[in-house]
């Protein structure tokens, strides 16, 4: 079946406001031609606002790097769905390895964010991936099988076909190292058997599964062309609109 590709930008903790303006102003115009493929952009917090305002029409969708599960109250420091709603946010993403590894985020947790995204009509990106040791003990398939079906549990399968899944190699992010084309291709085909074992093929054939690590203008051609690779989760590339735009723009074969 026909997956319509998915392109997005991971921002990360860069950029001020001006700065996201700048580049989302100069993206704007290398992308305004592409019909076929979804493109999203996840600024920081204190920009999604004004990105929007400059996107609003255009074919690039906005998304945010996290939310908390809560409705609102005493979460200092937290964002809640609404709030991404109120400013234009159509994508969120959840369970970055950052995130993770960083400040600690669990499955259970993860879980929680991702009910909570679908029940506000949020999409949720969900990142799964192993660690280079993990790699290296041959437990990729356990660890990725494993932090996709935590993160799914309790949805049901029209949920489950909201969800785009982001595979990220730790050992691959901001790090200049890609997974190949075909380590990549057989661990998104290792999640669409998981979600067939825990839902069925139709959940699986219709899983929008991107890969992030390190993408970049001149890999994406050979990663994005590979038949269960349905887009792309970019960081670094991301923060320079001719890479970005390249990557969004990259040749179908
Ligand atoms: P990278 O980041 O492209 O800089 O490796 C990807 C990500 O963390 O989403």
């Amino acid at each position: 079946m026909a997956r319509r590709k998915l392109i997005a930008g991971n921002w990360k903790m860069n950029n001020s406001n001006k700065e996201a303006l700048e580049l989302v102003n100069s993206l704007k115009d290398l992308v305004k031609d592409v019909k076929d493929r979804d493109i999203m952009i996840a600024p920081a917090f204190t920009c999604l606002s004004d990105v929007y305002n400059a996107v609003k029409g255009t074919n690039i969708k906005l998304g945010a790097q996290n939310l908390y599960f809560e409705e609102k109250g005493a979460f200092t420091g937290q964002i809640s769905a609404d709030m991404l709603l109120s400013v234009g946010c159509e994508y969120v993403i959840i369970g970055h390895s950052e995130c993770r590894d960083i400040f600690g985020e669990k499955d259970e947790l993860i879980n929680k964010k991702v009910k909570r995204a679908l029940d506000k009509n949020l999409i949720p990106v969900l990142c799964v991936g192993e660690h280079l040791e993990e790699r290296e003990k041959g437990i990729t398939s356990d660890i990725v099988s494993s932090q996709t079906k935590e993160a799914f549990k309790g949805l049901t399968e029209t949920e489950a076909k909201k969800v785009v899944i982001a595979y990220e190699p730790v050992w691959a992010i901001g790090t200049g190292k890609t997974a190949t084309p075909q380590d990549a291709d057989d661990v998104h085909k290792t999640i669409r058997e998981t979600l067939k074992s825990v839902y069925n093929e139709s959940v699986s054939d219709n899983a929008v599964i991107l890969y992030g690590g390190s993408v970049n203008e001149k890999n994406a051609d050979d990663l994005l062309n590979m038949p269960n690779i349905d887009g792309a989760l970019v960081g670094g590339a991301s923060l320079v609109s001719d890479k970005f735009a390249r990557i969004v723009n990259y040749i179908a074969k």
